[in-house]
């Protein structure tokens, strides 16, 4: 039985995936390295480092670790300039109206998120109101696929990943959601790629699967 849901947060919660994608862009543009869409689409869920690979990827040059290091420092700088703009404001309606619906109905939210910036983003939009339990990328020590933020997600409701249905918009979302044994509820390119148990459309379609508590005790 379904007791805890358990969500990524770029791409899912809000559309800070757009930022990832144009931080990058803006590194690859400086480097004349050609990066697409496509490319962005594949960094989605994985560690800082790896989507700095798939941005070196066309390059005609190697890089020194060190500068790969000063690369994704500078990628981050960038972001967290987007960030900083932030509000509650950029938080999409439906979200709220999902997490606090899932609430009423008797669920609880759990935050499982790979981004060492999620705490930044929670504090600027104010999506911790709305949360029982954060984990983020400063919590864990191997990234998506890896089970490790599922599990630990699960563990900060107090429940086993067995009572819990996970949500992620990346392949490496969705493997480490089913690796943890929990649920999986793609959406976003995962979904549209049919990687999930449920493919959801939108957040929304959470509330169509997710009944109250109630009604699943009376089954
Ligand atoms: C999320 C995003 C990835 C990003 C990762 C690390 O999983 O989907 O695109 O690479 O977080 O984010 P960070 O904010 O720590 O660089
Ligand atoms: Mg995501």
């Amino acid at each position: 039985m379904i007791k805890g849901i358990l969500f990524d947060l770029d791409g899912v919660l809000l559309s800070t995936d757009q930022f990832h994608f144009q931080a990058w862009k803006a590194l690859a543009d400086r480097l004349a390295i050609p990066f697409d869409r496509r490319q962005g689409d594949r960094c989605r869920g994985i560690s800082r480092m790896e989507s700095l690979d798939i941005v070196l990827e066309n390059s005609t040059r190697t890089y020194t670790p060190e500068e790969k290091l000063q690369f994704a420092e500078e990628k981050n700088h960038a972001y967290r300039a987007f960030l900083q703009g932030l509000t509650p404001a950029d938080v999409p309606e439906e979200t709220v109206r999902v997490l606090t619906q899932l609430r009423i109905r008797g669920y609880r939210l759990a935050l499982a998120s790979g981004s060492k910036n999620a705490e930044l983003i929670l504090e600027k939009t104010g999506l911790c109101s709305l949360l029982d339990g954060v984990v983020d990328g400063r919590d864990i020590t191997r990234s998506k696929p890896d089970p490790e933020v599922f599990c630990k997600a699960a563990q900060a409701l107090g429940l086993s990943p067995r009572d819990c249905v996970g949500v992620d918009d990346a392949s490496a979302g969705v493997q480490s959601i089913r690796a943890a044994g929990a649920l999986a509820a793609a959406i976003g390119p995962a979904a549209q790629a049919g990687e999930g148990d449920w493919n959801l459309k939108s957040l929304s379609q959470l509330l169509e699967r997710c009944p109250g508590m109630e009604a699943v005790l009376c089954r």
